[in-house]
């Protein structure tokens, strides 16, 4: 199984809590990035010869791409890969840019999985984080999705935001509920240290709550969800039956994948391999085909260690087969394991080892337990 991830840099504003690879000025190169990604698929279609089984559209904001751009950048993908029937082709929207026009447009360029970026319910909130849309309108959007024939949505939240307390986060969820989406993606707020929200709390405008309400509304979010029907199959990440987003999945597996566009990202077996994070650079490096990423070979620690930071947050775990085929524990390693599972917060099944519902409050740190050095 492989997947292709397609970066798309752009976005209408800088929502203040977000450090991903973007720009809110464009325009001036626009048709040359664009184009830019495409000579990347060209130029790289020969690392993946199996069936593609996802694609992803993420950003940035691919939702700001018009029906031409879709076309070229879905064109040269579906020309330069094997495109497997069952593939689950997700595009990252946000709410303002959902019309019936572009729902129609995304349906005929074969995306079939949306994952939509809500937040939050609180007007107040999409202020202070500068996002492009109100609130009505992402109650709007999901409507026209389904009405378009959308049957596999996803939407985004954040938690552990400025003065959400508990009751008005078990609202949010409802409401989420209420919108009979197929997938939730739940994140704690971060305070990245270039955004302005870091300067927003550095200052005193905004106070991020304390780590125990933070821990309290994830905990929270692990009952409800799972009321309603929904799996966690991974810390962030909650699913009706059947609506597990394989392509994250597929990362979170350790199966290779090509990342093309600014800052993206790409993995196969031990190489991992990443674009540069400065658009004018990226379209011009490409042009030249020279300079526009960076790869490392990963080492045997490097693989026991991403073993264990990306399947402890999964609900499969760790494998044993990938654990053995690293070389297996060593006695100090076991004497943490065993720790772990008197403790509770690790379970051991005949394949592999997996975080507890206490134990995955504390993922990374546990992961770190395991962590070998170079
Ligand atoms: C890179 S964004 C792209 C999605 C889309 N542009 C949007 O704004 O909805 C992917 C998701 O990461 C999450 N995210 C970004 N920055 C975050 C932060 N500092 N803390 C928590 N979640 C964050 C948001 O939920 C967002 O929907
Ligand atoms: S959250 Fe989405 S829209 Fe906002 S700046 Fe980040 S990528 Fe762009």
């Amino acid at each position: 199984m492989a997947g292709i991830y397609v970066h798309i840099p752009f976005c209408r504003k800088r929502c203040t809590y977000c450090d991903f690879h973007f720009s809110t000025t464009f325009s001036r190169y626009r048709d040359d990035l664009i184009s830019a990604i495409v000579r990347e698929v060209k130029l790289r279609k020969n690392e993946i010869l199996e069936p593609i089984e996802t694609i992803y559209f993420g950003g940035g904001t691919p939702s700001v791409l018009s029906e031409k751009e879709i076309r070229k950048l879905v064109g040269v993908v579906n020309n330069s890969f094997e495109i497997s029937k069952q593939v689950e082709f997700t595009f990252e929207v946000n709410p303002e840019d959902v019309t019936r026009e572009n729902a129609q447009i995304w349906k005929q360029a074969g995306i079939n999985r949306i994952s939509i970026g809500i937040q939050s319910f609180k007007e107040s909130d999409l202020k202070w984080m500068n996002r492009a849309h109100e609130l009505h309108q992402s109650f709007e959007a999901v409507d026209i999705l389904k009405k378009n024939g959308f049957s596999n949505i996803s939407a985004d939240l954040i938690y552990g935001l400025p003065e959400l307390n508990l009751k008005e986060w078990e609202q949010h969820l409802q409401q989420v509920i209420d919108l009979d989406v197929q997938h939730i993606s739940a994140y704690c707020l971060t305070v990245e240290k270039q955004t302005a929200l870091n300067h927003f709390v550095r200052t005193g405008k905004l106070k991020t709550p304390s780590e125990e309400l933070q821990s309290d509304q994830f905990n929270l979010m692990l009952r409800f969800l799972s009321k309603k029907g929904f799996n966690q199959y991974e810390i962030s990440n909650f699913s009706k039956p059947g609506f597990d987003s394989k392509h994250n999945t597929s990362y979170w597996l350790n199966k290779p994948y090509l990342g093309v566009g600014p800052s993206a990202h790409s993995f196969e077996g031990n190489k991992r391999r990443w674009n540069v994070s400065n658009n004018t650079k990226y379209y011009k490096s490409v042009g030249k085909n020279s300079d526009w990423f960076e790869e490392e070979i990963l080492s045997e620690t490097d693989q026991w260690n991403e073993l264990f930071l990306t399947g402890l947050r999964t609900c499969w775990g760790v494998s044993k087969d990938n654990i053995s085929q690293l070389g297996d524990f060593k006695s100090a390693e076991q004497d943490t394991l065993k720790k772990l599972i008197q403790s509770g917060d690790l379970i051991e099944t005949t394949d592999a080892l997996i975080l507890s519902e206490k134990g995955r409050l504390k993922a990374d740190g546990i992961a770190v337990m395991f962590f070998r050095v170079n």
